[in-house]
Parts: C-alpha cells; structure tokens; sequence
C-alpha cells in the first residue's frame, strides 16, 4: 500500500491557503464530490451512498435518485441484517462494500444509519438497525471496522434524534439529556469510539431548538470532546441553514455544493468577526484529513460479483426470523404432495427500501424460480400470484386462482408484505398493518388450506395479532436484499436453519407503541414524552403483552443453557462483569443461537428501565454439542446517566443478570453485588430535612443543630415528623424558633457538598 497522507502537508496548506480558498473546501463541487484544487494537489473525493449496497450514480447525477446507478450488490438492508445479531458477518459484508466502493473510485460510503427504531411508523425503519442502542451500535460497529478494513470511509448518520421522516428537514426533537445519553446517542458513540468512521453525517432536524448543523453540544462537545472523534463531520444533504453557524458548531463540509452560498457566508462573517478563523482552519484541517486518508486506497479493477452475491445471500440466510412454526410444519420435506406457492412477492421479491439507499443489484433471486429448481421431480408446485402489488382493491380472478392451488395443494406458502409505496426516505407509514386485500386473500387460502406458511418482506415492524392464527409457520423476512429469494427457499426448505433474532418488538396492537401521542409530533415539535421507554423497555415497563418479543427467533433445533456463572472481575467505580455460561444444541439440526444478556438495576435512587441489553453472543453448534460462552459486561452495562453530575454513575447495589434467548425467554439468572460509585447528591439551602439527613456530613449537621430543640422535637416526632422534614431548610430556617439561620445553613450546605 502506498501511504500518501503525508503528499497532503495539512499544516502546510492551512499557512498558504487564502480565506477564499479555505471556506471553498468547506463546500462540495457538486452532488457527490468534494471541491478539488489541482494546483496545490488536493484532489476531489466522491462521497456517495450507502449503505447495504453502493450506489453510485451515472452521469447527470441528482440526489434524489431518479437517476440509475451502476450495478452493485444489494445486500439485505440494516433491518434485515439486524436481526443476524451477528458484528462478525457485518465485518465480512462491510468489507466486500469496501471493495466495491474501491472498484467504482469512491472515497466514502455514506452509511450506516444507527438511528433509534422509536415509532413502527417511521418511514426509514428499514434502514436502521434496531429499537436497542446496544445491538445498534454493535453491529454498526462491525460494518464500519469492514468498510474502512479497504481503506474506505463510512458516514455514521444520520447525527441525531432523527428518529421520524414527517418534517424531517426541520423538526425539533425535543429530547431530556437522560434519554439522549442513554438511548440516541450511545449506538453513534459506541461506533466512534471503537471505529472511528472517517466521517460523521448529522442530520437535518433540531434537537432541543438547535439545527443539529449548528448544534456544538452535539458536534463539538459531545462528539469531540466526550468521545474523542477525529473524523471529519458532514452535512446530511442539504442540512446546513447557516453556514457561518454551522462551521462554529462543528460542521466541517456542508454537502452537496451550496454554488458558492456557503462560501460567502463564512469569508462574511470572519470579516465581520462572527466566526473565528481558527474554526475555519479546524474545518479545513478536517477536511484535508479525509482527503488525505482516501488518497491510501488501493484502486480495485472489478469486484467479484458471484463471491458477493454469495455472501448477500449468506447474510440473508441469517437475517430471516421464524417467528412461530407450529407442529413442526416447517421445513418443508424434500418428498411429499402439492406445494402451492402463493403471493407475488414469491416471483417479485421485495428485497430493499426506497430512497437514497435504492442500489441497482447486480442479479435478483426470486424464492419461486429457487423453490421450483430445488422442488423440480420431487414435489409439484403451483404457482399463483394472488394479489398486485401495489393495487389497493383485490383482484378476485388473482384470489380465485390463488384459492384453487391452495385446495389441491398439500401446504401453502403464502408470501406477503409492505408493496414499495408504503415504507420511504421522506415520509412515514400511516398504519402498522399489511394490506387489506393481502390479508383477505390469507383468508381466503386458510379457508381451504390448514397448512398455511407466511412469508414476510417487510421494511418496518407489522401487526400479526389480527391474522397469525391463520398460518401455522411464520418466516419473517425483512427486506433481504438481491439474495433474500434463493435464501428464503433455502430456509423453508431446511437447507439452512433459521437464527435471526427480532432486533425490534412485534407489539400486539399499534395502539400499544411507546411513541403513541408523542408521534409525529404538531407545530414542528416532536416531544420524546416516552423518555428511556422504547422499544421492549416500554412493553416491559407497562407489563404489555406482545405478539413477538425483542429477541424472538425460532430454529430447527433447540438450545439448553446451563452453568451460569457470574464472576466479578473488578468491582471499582467503573465495574466488569463476566457471564459465562454453557449452551448445548440438543435438537437434530445443526444451528447457530444468539445468547442475550439483560441487566436489572433493581434498587436504583433513579427510574431505570425493567431490564436492559447488555450484551450477546452468538454461537453455531452442531446436534448435542456444547459451547461455553462467556460474555465481558463492561461499567456501562451497569450505569445511568446522571442529570446531577452530567456523568455515567454506576451506582453500588446488586444487580440482577438475566440470560435468555429472547428478552422474554430469560433460562437463567443470578444477582451481582458491586461497590459502585458513592452518590451524594450536592445540598443546598433549599434541600429538604431528608436530603440533608440522608448525606452524611449534611445529615450530621443538621442532627446536632436540632438537638434539643423544639423543631427537632417537631422533625422527628412520628406522626408529622414525615411531612416536616419534606420542607426545604431555608423555609424552616425563617421558621419561629429555627436553630440555624440561613447563612449558617448556606455554609453547611456548601462544607457538606464540598466535600463530597
Ligand atoms: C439522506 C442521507 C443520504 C443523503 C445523500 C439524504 O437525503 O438523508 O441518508 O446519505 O441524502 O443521498
């Protein structure tokens, strides 16, 4: 490898560059590339999206896609590829993204997207992971580390709070600092601390009345200085409002080119000394940085585009989840009667979202022509579509002809799902359900079949509840990219064993979604009211029944979990933990099981969630074997975020550890006792009675100024002791026969916190 970092003398440039020339790099050149200045030897660098396959525009290139791309592997989106639990097979397909991005000159995947899966609704779910930071930010982590393994830049987006598509160019996210450090922020923090994507894409929206672009708590002090990022940060596109703003924030290059507004703007307000040079230079430096780090990748004439295809397909095999499979129904055997194929999607997959993630794949796999290949003089199919797409009425000669196969046919496999139109970059669903005439057509093949199997393609969560009684087997496939059919066949067929786990609940009614009332939002404002509940915390914390559990995925075989131990292994302020446990696969397929480990912080002086994630591992046995696992569980698992000290706390007490094969399928448990930090809270003159007797120097102040006294007599008294020492001490302080006075309290209060 040719290390030409060093060709672009960054310290050099920053010296001669004029102001003009530094607020240039600052813009891009067009759609998808970086201003380029050949005299001083800065090439431009194409950034382009992302982010389960590249897409790479031709010529006349517009960012909202009409164009067509260049081919390139389609591998299941981050919905699909969720549900893998698996940051070892992110790493591989990561890789393979880097190749290809090295095959068509591109510096930077704009990808991936870790934003939270707060509403079933919103319209991008599809392209984010999950409703858990931690499995988030986990499998983040695995593809980035892939990605840039090439030499390749990725983009973690969209940063932050962009949780929603209804205004999302503007909307302000109001969110509490406890709920943005402890559920939005942490899967983008975990990727940088352990990743570093070269750059960082925020998004378009406010958080708590700032534009994230010009946001410098999130881009400077949060990002930079709590995290220590040292990439480069981008403007979603078109999400600068004020340039000048955003360059002080932290913003370095605004994205596509603003034609020169950008420009002016900054070399404005430095002249007018509203923006200081320096942060010019920091951005510049950014910038040049990246430029730099491109320059390091090794071009690539072709990419192998079978080896890629297998591996989609391999990645689809493990992003299917086997929701239910009653009676064993599925695999299908290789011998036996009539199998009517049923629904469109089987001959049309739906296999990726819309938008700027749209790729062109380079071949499709359909799960009818792979079933009839692996069927062909072994078991008649009958194929018949059932439904249009994305026809809103039911077409009865398709239901009739679906209903006939049905009737003859020894088992049903009826593919459903969301057509195109519902689930979209730029707007969100309207309802969780499949369509009506889908569903009546499930009807209609259950009225004749009883052996009816359900094949999902769907980019957001749906509701089962109302239907699921009428199949017998679940596949839900997400959105599988340009393999997922060939894939499907295999998993219904028992070439492969399902072992996707739900990386986000299946409620039982839309209605019982945390974000109810609080999404989309009105007037421009969107209220996180919900706080640390989303997800399976809220269904957790308000003993919800669900359809499909976070967690959830059935297999061929069946796993024990035994031996639990848990072991202590430092027990400082900031703890670790390891879990270790045996797991045996006593089924008769071979199969790969994803161990999850949830934390109860049960006696905690602030609300923490029923139990949390906090660490998975996956393990492939074959029948009757066994395989210890161990899990490392680091302060984190253990800590809060606390509005007090505006500090990760881990508070001492025990903790109960949950292991279990879903988040409602706990097999063992034990309790951990750790130190933890000491909480004191400050007091102040206005502390109540209790607050200073719970802190111990406040507390033995406050005891030796009452003794004796009548309001002592009155604090301590058991009937109305209680509701006394509720009052602030300033209050009592001016109370008749009060043994301190408010300065004497003040100068308590301060040697009391002091000290703390
Ligand atoms: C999207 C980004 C995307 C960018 C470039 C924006 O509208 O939000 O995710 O990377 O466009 O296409």
């Amino acid at each position: 490898m040719t290390d030409t970092t060093s060709r672009i003398d960054i310290p050099r440039l920053l010296a001669e560059l004029s102001l003009e020339e530094k607020a240039a790099l600052l813009d891009g050149s067009d759609f998808w590339n970086t201003q380029g200045d050949d005299s001083r030897g800065i090439p431009a660098i194409m950034l382009t999206d992302g982010p389960h396959g590249l897409r790479k525009q031709a010529e006349g290139a517009d960012h909202l896609g009409l164009n067509a791309s260049v081919p390139a592997t389609c591998f299941p989106p981050a919905a699909g590829l969720a549900s893998s639990w698996d940051p070892a097979l992110m790493q591989r397909v990561g890789a393979a993204l880097g190749d290809e991005c090295r095959a068509a000159d591109v510096a930077v995947l704009l990808g991936p997207g870790v934003n939270m899966k707060r509403s079933p609704l919103c319209g991008r779910n599809f392209e984010y992971f999950s409703e858990d930071p931690l499995l988030a930010g986990s499998l983040a982590t695995g593809l980035v580390t892939g990605i840039q393994s090439k030499q390749v830049g990725t983009s973690l987006k969209h940063f932050a709070a962009n949780n929603q598509e209804t205004d999302r160019m503007t909307v302000d996210a109001q969110v509490d600092e406890r709920t943005l450090r402890e559920i939005y922020l942490p899967a983008f923090e975990k990727v940088v601390t352990e990743a570093q994507p070269w750059t960082v894409m925020c998004s378009y929206n406010k958080i708590n009345g700032v534009y994230a672009s010009e946001n410098r708590w999130l881009l400077t002090e949060v990002l930079r200085e709590d995290w220590g990022y040292e990439g480069l940060v981008v403007s979603d596109w078109g999400a600068v409002n004020e340039r000048d703003k955003a360059v002080a924030a932290g913003l370095d290059l605004e994205m596509p080119s603003s034609a020169g507004v950008g420009q002016r703007r900054i070399v404005e307000a430095v002249a007018a000394g509203t923006l200081s040079e320096e942060s010019v230079d920091a951005a510049v430096a950014n910038v040049l940085g990246l430029v730099a780090k491109s320059q390091n990748r090794e071009p690539l004439d072709s990419f192998d585009v079978d080896a890629h295809h297998a591996l989609a397909r391999e990645a689809a095999l493990e992003s299917a989840v086997l929701l239910k499979n009653e009676g064993g129904i599925l695999p299908l055997a290789a011998q036996g009667g009539p199998v009517a194929v049923i629904g469109e999607f089987a001959r049309t997959p739906r296999f990726q979202g819309a938008g700027s993630s749209q790729v062109n794949p380079t071949r499709i796999d359909s799960a009818l022509e792979a079933l009839e290949l692996a069927l062909l003089g072994k078991r008649e199919l009958l194929f018949a579509p059932g439904f249009e797409i994305e026809a809103d009425a039911a077409d009865d000669a398709l239901v009739a002809e679906a209903v006939e196969a049905a009737r003859t046919a020894e088992v049903a496999l009826v593919f459903l799902g969301l057509p195109p139109s519902y689930e979209s970059e730029g707007y969100d669903r309207e309802h969780m359900e499949l369509p009506a005439q889908q569903l009546a057509l499930l009807e209609a093949v259950a009225a004749v079949n009883e052996n009816v199997v359900v094949v999902l393609s769907n980019g957001s969560a749906v509701t089962v509840s109302g239907w699921e009684g009428r199949a017998k087997a679940i596949l839900e496939g997400w959105l599988l990219g340009q393999a997922g059919g060939s894939a499907t066949a295999a998993l219904l067929l028992g070439e492969a064993n399902p072992s996707g786990k739900l990386a986000e609940t299946i409620p039982v009614r839309f209605e019982d979604n945390p974000a109810i009332g609080n999404f989309p939002g009105e007037n421009g404002v969107v209220r996180y009211g919900e706080g640390l509940l989303i997800g399976y915390r809220w269904y957790d914390a308000h003993a919800l029944p669900v359809s499909y559990p976070f967690g959830h995925g059935l297999s061929y075989t069946s796993f024990a979990y035994s031996e639990l131990a848990v072991d202590v292994l430092d027990d400082s302020a900031s703890p670790r933990v390891r879990v270790g446990l045996t797991v045996t696969n006593t089924g008769r397929a071979a199969g790969a099981e994803v161990v999850q480990v949830y934390v109860t912080d049960a006696e905690a002086s602030v609300y923490r969630p029923e139990q949390e994630l906090r660490g998975f591992a996956r393990v492939h046995l074959e029948p009757g074997q066994s395989q210890t696992v161990a899990i490392e569980l680091d302060s984190r698992a253990f800590a809060f975020w606390s509005t007090a000290a505006h500090a990760w706390v881990v508070e001492g007490g025990s903790f109960d550890i949950r292991v279990g094969a879903s988040s409602r399928d706990i097999r063992l448990t034990d309790t951990v006792t750790l130190t933890g930090a000491e909480i004191t809270p400050p007091l102040a003159v206005d502390s109540t009675a209790d607050q200073f007797l719970a802190h111990p120097r406040g507390g033995a102040w406050l005891r030796e100024a009452l003794a004796g006294t009548e309001m002592g007599a009155m604090l301590f008294d058991e009937t109305h002791g209680r509701m006394m020492r509720a009052i602030p001490l300033v209050r009592l302080s001016r109370f008749p026969g009060a043994p301190f006075d408010e300065s004497a309290l003040a100068e308590a209060a301060a040697l009391a916190s002091a000290q703390a």
